[in-house]
């Protein structure tokens, strides 16, 4: 694990900058990786030493002997991603570094690209050598991330998935999401599958509806050429919200690893039906920067889904996801079903209990219950039992890009996600599209669209924010 030449296609973009670099940076800091040469790739004309400056500001806290040690371990080579020739100069400069670091011949390929260059870039990595075919019995191994969104809808991703495997194996496969690595969320299935207080209620018999929100506060940035061609429901509710959904609904695996878990998320995503939805663009969003003038493209999403299983017949998922709006919080709340009241009518519980789980911005898990107010004995209060992850080991977390490249150093692949998976999101989100919902008007850091009122009297509910 500590002796690898990691090759980032896309070094000079957006998630380079922002993530990957800071993620490989700490993962030096604590030594998690011992040996590494940095091969960074892209179109751009530019200096090693500007492309790391720019990351450098989303590092807080630099130790200078770690960064110099970043330092002399990157390296940047010019490349098209479609012109074929660049990458046997690209496979060159790889030998020449490996021998110059003694690396033992592991490598990672990270594509930080956009989707419809992945096919390009895997035949051409497969041909020039970048990277070869193993299998799990080689002496060393060589695997391959594909970064979110995995294509553009159901076909392109068939189009992607059958051009990579012609060329490596599915062992050697990463498809990334990173939410699947956040902390608070590869707590879900543990907080479900260890607490006998929580299994044995986690169906439509108990549960009443099932909440999901990503909403963010910040509008596209300077993101506009690649927004505009996907939108909210290709953005993140295809890939980071309905595997928040898988590991809420999924069955239990086996065991809490690997294609154990992997075959559980697949399997209920497969059972996921929509029911309704409302769509949103922002007030000026076509006067952002690379946006069509005329764009329809959606920057907010709510959608009512259903899980047609056994285990959630009748329970609603709600999905809500927007740019530009009033606050920045990824939460699932799950509200239990309201108990009979044995009380004086005036004083029945005004509402039932709700679990919710805060992934951002600060991590944690609160359980509210109903109690007895003080000095009262015919009075109710509602009271949250928080356990503040943040609060506790906010300093020892580790980013999710940071969990996401240890994983793919150790093999592990239960937070990478199988085709299948990708197969059935995508055949979710088309048929949204299909359904052809509107797409409403809403202003800067507001809630969303007005309309959301009526979607919310429609079903009988309110989002818990
Ligand atoms: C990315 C999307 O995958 O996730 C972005 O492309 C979005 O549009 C981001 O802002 C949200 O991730 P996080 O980790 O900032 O909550």
């Amino acid at each position: 694990m500590n002796n690898v030449a990691l090759i980032v296609f896309g070094i000079t973009g957006d998630l380079a900058t922002r993530k990957l670099i800071p993620a490989i940076y700490h993962l030096l800091q604590k030594k998690r990786i011992d040996t590494i040469a940095l091969i960074g790739a892209a179109f751009e004309d530019m200096q090693p030493d500007v492309i790391l400056e720019r990351a450098k500001k989303y590092i807080p806290h630099v130790d200078q002997n770690v960064w110099q040690k970043l330092h002399e371990c990157f390296y940047y080579q010019k490349l098209n991603f479609t012109n074929k020739n660049d990458y046997f100069a690209l496979a060159q400069l790889i030998n020449t570094v490996e021998q110059k670091h003694q690396l033992s011949g592991n490598r990672i390929a990270y594509l930080a690209a956009a989707s419809h260059f992945f096919c390009d870039i895997t035949q051409y990595m497969g041909e020039s050598g970048t990277i070869k075919r193993m299998s799990g019995d080689a002496s060393s191994w060589q695997r391959i991330v594909y970064e979110k969104p995995f294509g553009r809808n159901l076909q392109s991703a068939h189009e992607i998935n059958e051009c990579i495997q012609q060329w490596f194996d599915e062992t050697q496969i990463y498809r990334a999401d990173h939410y699947l690595t956040k902390e608070l969320v590869s707590n879900i299935t543990l907080l479900r599958f260890t607490n006998c207080v929580f299994e044995p209620l986690w169906n439509n018999q108990y549960i009443d509806s099932v909440q999901i929100i990503l909403s963010e506060d910040r509008g596209i940035e300077n993101r506009g050429a690649y927004y505009d061609k996907y939108g909210a429901l290709c953005d993140v509710v295809q890939n980071h919200m309905l595997e928040l959904l898988a590991l809420v609904a999924m069955e239990a695996p086996q065991k809490l690893i690997g294609d154990f878990v992997r075959d559980k998320r697949a399997q209920v995503l497969k059972d996921v039906r929509v029911i309704d939805g409302i769509l949103g663009q922002y007030a000026n969003y076509t006067h952002e920067e690379y946006v069509q003038p005329d764009s329809k493209t959606e920057t907010f999403a709510a959608l009512c889904l259903a899980v047609d299983n056994a285990r959630w017949t009748g329970v609603p998922f709600y999905l809500k996801t927007g740019k530009c709006l009033n606050t920045y919080e990824v939460v699932i709340n799950i509200k239990f079903k309201q108990v009979a009241c044995l009380m004086l009518a005036k004083d029945c519980p005004i509402d039932s209990n709700w679990l919710t789980i805060r992934v951002a911005p600060d991590a944690t898990f609160v359980l509210t219950l109903n109690a007895k107010k003080p000095g009262r004995s015919d009075e109710l209060i509602t009271i949250p039992l928080e356990f503040c992850h943040s609060c506790l080991y906010g300093e020892v977390t580790p980013d999710a890009y940071e969990v996401l490249l240890e994983e793919v150093l150790t093999g592990e692949q239960a937070t990478s996600v199988r085709f299948d998976e990708i197969e059935s999101a995508w055949q979710v989100i088309d048929r949204v599209h299909h359904k052809n919902f509107p797409v409403y008007s809403y202003a800067c850091g507001s809630t969303g669209p007005l309309e959301m009122e009526q979607f919310c009297k429609k079903h009988g509910m309110r989002w818990r924010s």
